[in-house]
């Protein structure tokens, strides 16, 4: 039997958990410790996922003493870096770390030297390029079952740092990686509103321009409804894409709607219903991760550059709004431009009082906000 990796977990909370159960379909991994600033949370990881690891409250004593294979960081966005930087440094063969990437470019940017130069294999959790859905629809487009793409339509919420991240990954995945060239986009920000301790507009909307034609447009907390997935327009059919499965309308399908339900490598949506796109695409990027690291293939679906390239494009709209510019790629500007804009008065809240779209997910009175230290 081949040996398992050893996985370590920095943040043992949501996100940490469908790692450790991402890590555990995969039959490839043993959970060996986990770092948390809060032992509860450990410990309730340890019983939801029926595991013993060894539990530590500072993650670089854990690094030091477990030295594991595998490493990934779960914390708060403001975390990703310093926590990817610091487990780097104990040279785990791989780390996966959660999107987005970091809070600003420049701190992307340090992650992926780090990492370079420690000869450390970085992937960023952007799942949703596992789910059979997104890559049946890339297949679809790259053999041009809808002709030339002309528009990907998607609809984001609760900011675009956390949820429209993924949609600006999923553009890339969906047009074979395609690069972005341009972005124009808006905001507003009449409140003083965060997501995980980073600040995030009130509503925003942006157009991301590909290299090979293709356009997206986002509409973000502009609309009720958001979703992970898009409208696929192309100059031959139309592909509704969701986290589960595709409709494909072409001159093939006679210009009616075709359901696909395409199954995932480890489990169908059938079986697991709306957990399907979390466990599926935990799973599927953890089995591709020990793919990786065991030399099996040579990248990896999620690996960095992309992670960077898509906060890139989630940057580049604030840069827009800041600039009142089109933003040529790649974005030049290291600091959160959002940030910026506040900072300088530049975007004054009209209803000022900060607060917290995840307070809820913060534990106890003392609001630990999730840094480095
Ligand atoms: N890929 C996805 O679809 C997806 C889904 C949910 C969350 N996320 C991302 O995962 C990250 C975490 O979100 P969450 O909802 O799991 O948050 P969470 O609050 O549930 O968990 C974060 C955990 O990190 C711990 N922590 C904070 N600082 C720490 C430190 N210095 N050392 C060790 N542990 C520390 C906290 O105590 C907490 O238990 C976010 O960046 C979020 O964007 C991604």
């Amino acid at each position: 039997m081949p040996t398992k990796l050893r996985a370590a977990i920095i943040g043992a909370g949501s996100i940490g958990g469908a790692h450790i159960q991402g890590y555990l379909d995969t039959g490839r991994f043993d959970i060996v410790a986990l770092a948390d600033l809060n032992a509860e949370a450990m410990a309730e990881a340890n019983e939801l996922y029926d595991i013993a690891p060894v539990h530590y409250l500072d993650a670089r004593q854990m690094m030091e003493e477990v030295r594991p294979d595998v490493v990934s960081v779960c914390t708060w966005h403001k975390g990703h870096s310093p926590w990817t930087i610091a487990a780097a440094a104990f040279k785990p063969q791989a780390i996966l770390c959660e999107k987005p990437m970091a809070d600003t470019v420049g701190a992307a940017e340090r992650m992926l030297i780090a990492c370079e130069r420690n000869d450390v294999k970085l992937a960023i959790a952007h799942q949703r390029r596992f789910l059979p859905s997104y890559t049946l629809a890339r297949n679809l487009i790259a053999e041009k079952a809808v002709g030339d793409v002309n528009l990907i339509q998607s609809l984001g919420g609760d900011g675009l740092p956390n949820f429209s991240s993924h949609q600006a990954d999923m553009y890339r995945y969906l047009l074979s990686d395609d690069e972005c060239i341009w972005v124009m986009g808006n905001i507003e920000r009449k409140t003083d509103q965060y997501e995980r301790a980073t600040r995030i507009e009130d509503r925003a909307m942006a157009v991301f321009q590909f290299a090979g034609g293709p356009r997206a447009m986002i509409l973000s907390d502009l609309v009720t409804n958001h979703y992970q997935g898009a409208l696929i327009y192309g100059s031959d059919g139309m592909i509704n894409l969701t986290t589960e499965s595709l409709q494909l309308l072409n001159s093939e399908t006679g210009g009616r709607w075709e359901l696909r339900v395409p199954d995932g490598k480890f489990f169908t949506v059938e079986a697991v219903g709306h957990r399907f796109e979390w466990i599926e695409g935990a799973a599927a990027q953890a089995d591709e991760l020990a793919d990786w690291v065991e030399g099996k293939i040579e990248v990896h679906r999620g690996q960095g550059e992309h992670g960077y390239k898509a906060l890139q494009m989630v940057h580049a709209v604030y840069e827009s709004a800041r600039m009142h510019e089109k933003v040529e790629m790649p974005l030049q500007t290291r600091v959160n431009p959002l940030d910026l804009m506040v900072e300088s008065g530049h975007l004054t809240p009209q209803r000022p009082g900060r607060y917290d779209i995840r307070i809820g997910r913060l534990r106890n009175e003392n609001m630990t906000e999730d840094t480095e230290n």
